[in-house]
């Protein structure tokens, strides 16, 4: 989704915006443009397409003077992606910038009424009624004239404005769309997330809702919205720089499939001590987990079918019934929540904008709310009763690989201390947590028994479509699996319950079909072999996904990926990554942008 980014101090301002654009490319976006101020009046340079035509045009910033400016990538949502539309916008009478990531909802009201004032737009875009009522409404007061301009509009946003009379300052203002400013020695920033300040500075503030400020070279003023100066805490930001870079992997998707072992293992190793699951970060107490009636675990894209994988640890190993909704879906649904249930939200930005209003409908009904979150500090984790963050570290490709298998990780770790809190589990504990234990090394070695894979992506690439098979929790892996494949692949992919394919989806089988299906799960395993042997039998082709000694799956498929030996129960997390490259040597193999993905953004900010 949209980025923002905005800097002042004693260098030139266009080389820090275009390099923090480049850094929130991964966000998603279709067009991009900056403004600078020269200390007189403002220059803006837009275009369609990615940063690096920006960079042509104003020739890696060299041909844009100034100090103080702020940027933008826009992924076109009120109007098509042209010049016209991107961002920054300018006030009718020049004196004006602004960035906006969010969406305006009362604009064609707000527009309507900026023409009947004599105001002129440009653009098609929500954005292009907050600069004309900052112009109208200034005085001489930038301040005031924000003030003014938030009283005005419903919806979210996350702004930067810059105004030629006022040289050396950059503005930033934010309602339900992520802002943080970043703290510098004698220069400070803004962006939309972390990644494009690291380079510059590990001291941050996140700013929160209804809030703004005000940024010159050497200081940072921040108010409410009555004007009230408020004094907030910087926070240092733990993670170094090349976390956020590809390492020599040539996409960020590969390095980040490969990192996760590691952050597997950091997300859960902490957590076990002395034998038990300890969240230090709960203080929930035994009479806590007795009242919880129902779990409801949202979310949206594969943080929601992280909380399909989680649902039977969870659902099994505490006896408490789990239900997984999407977040888009049970905002709307009038959903029977009650104080005594507990909702889980699963997000790995943190600021997915269905999952923040889906929590907040949840929290006002009364429900106790636990936030899986990856990125410290986020909305989500603010708005929280409980946050267990994923220790998966920045991830930078759209398709997310190891945000998910920490999510799930979490999921399996909390089915196991609620269990065991409550009473539910005894000596078993010690076992599965050894399996807990044992994730990071399976999922390296799930990634080392699988060499043919660009084999079967050569193959299979140029399918119609690839259909995912699997039960229980075969199943929900296969809908991440299909998930991940048609992102980054374009291939159309789809998971179904295996033992639905007789109601409808069999009639799709026809000869040389790919079909991909996952039997790691031993319990109902030969019922999956069964599906396999009917697709075969009208002339599909497996490639079946299970153990590497299972006889009875290697003799009726055509080909095989492997994962190591593990209890079912906790193998998601495992099974996955063998999917998660499949589908990036499919995208490979198709030439598609793999990191940046068309029409996904990293972070859905809007609706
Ligand atoms: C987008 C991303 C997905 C992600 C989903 C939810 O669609 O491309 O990878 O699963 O949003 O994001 P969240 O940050 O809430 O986990």
């Amino acid at each position: 989704m949209c980025g923002i980014v905005g800097f002042t101090g004693k260098q030139s301002a266009a080389p820090v915006l275009l390099d923090g654009l480049k850094k929130l490319e991964y966000r998603g976006y279709d067009s991009a443009g900056i403004s600078v101020m020269d200390g007189k009046k403002i220059a803006v340079s837009k275009v369609t397409g990615r940063i690096a035509n920006l960079c042509e045009k104003t020739q890696d910033g060299t041909n844009v003077s100034g100090f103080t400016g702020i940027g933008h990538t826009r992924w076109a949502t009120h109007g098509a992606p042209t010049e016209e539309n991107a961002h920054p916008h300018l006030s009718n009478d020049g004196r004006f910038a602004v960035v906006h990531n969010g969406i305006i909802e009362n604009y064609l009201i707000l527009r309507e009424e900026l023409k009947q004032a004599g105001y002129h737009f440009d653009s098609e875009t929500d954005t292009e009624v907050i600069v004309h009522l900052v112009e109208m409404y200034y005085r001489g007061d930038v301040k005031e004239a924000l003030m003014r301009t938030a009283n005005r509009l419903q919806g979210s946003y996350a702004l930067g404005v810059i105004c030629s009379e006022q040289p050396g300052k950059i503005y930033a203002m934010r309602e339900a769309s992520p802002l943080i400013l970043g703290v510098g020695v004698g220069e400070n920033f803004f962006a939309s997330d972390v990644t494009a300040l690291v380079s510059h500075t590990r001291n941050v503030i996140y700013l929160e809702d209804g809030e703004f400020a005000e940024l010159s070279g050497d200081s940072i003023r921040i108010f409410d919205l009555s004007g009230q100066q408020i004094h907030k805490k910087i926070t240092r930001i733990m993670w170094d720089v090349q976390a956020a870079e590809k390492g020599g992997y040539e996409h960020f998707m590969l390095k980040e499939i490969m990192e996760q072992p590691a952050a597997v293992k950091a997300t859960i190793a902490p957590r076990i001590k002395g034998g038990k699951i300890c969240f230090d970060e709960l203080s929930v107490t035994q009479e806590d987990l007795k009242g919880i009636s129902q779990i409801i675990i949202t979310a949206c894209g594969s943080a929601y079918y992280a909380g399909c994988a989680g649902k039977y640890a969870l659902e099994r190993l505490t006896r408490i019934p789990v239900q997984v909704e999407l977040a888009s879906e049970l905002r709307y649904s009038d959903p029977l929540i009650d104080e005594q249930t507990l909702l889980i939200v699963i997000s790995q930005s943190g600021e997915t904008a269905d999952t923040i209003a889906a929590m907040r409908e949840c929290k006002a009904r009364g429900a106790k709310t636990l936030a899986i979150v990856n990125v410290v500090g986020s909305t989500v984790s603010t708005i929280a009763d409980y946050t267990v963050y994923t220790w998966a570290g920045p991830e930078i490709a759209v398709a997310t690989t190891k945000g998910y298998t920490t999510q799930v990780a979490v999921l399996y770790m909390l089915a196991i201390y609620v269990a065991e809190k409550l009473g539910r589990i005894g000596e078993e504990t010690a076992d599965y947590i050894k399996t807990l234990q044992a994730l990071p090394r399976r999922i390296q070695q799930a990634i080392d028994m699988n060499p043919s894979i660009p084999a079967f992506a050569k193959k299979y690439h140029k399918s119609k479509a690839l259909f995912f098979i699997g039960r229980n929790t075969d199943y929900a892996t296969a809908l991440e699996g299909a998930l991940k494949m048609k992102e980054i692949s374009y291939l159309h992919s789809e998971a179904y319950a295996a033992g639905e394919l007789k109601h409808g989806t069999i009639a799709l089988i026809e000869e040389h079909q790919p079909i991909i299906a996952l039997c790691c799960n031993p319990s109902i395993m030969e019922k999956t072999l069964s599906n396999i042997v009917e697709v075969k039998s009208r002339g599909a082709e497996v490639l079946a996904l299970t153990f590497r000694n299972n006889q009875k799956i290697l003799s009726v498929a055509d080909d095989l990926l492997f994962i190591p030996e593990t209890d079912a129960l906790f193998a998601g997390v495992i099974e996955i990554v063998p999917l998660q490259l499949l589908a990036y040597y499919v995208a490979k193999e198709n030439n598609c942008d793999i990191d940046k993905p068309k029409n996904l953004a990293k972070s859905v900010t809007v609706e």
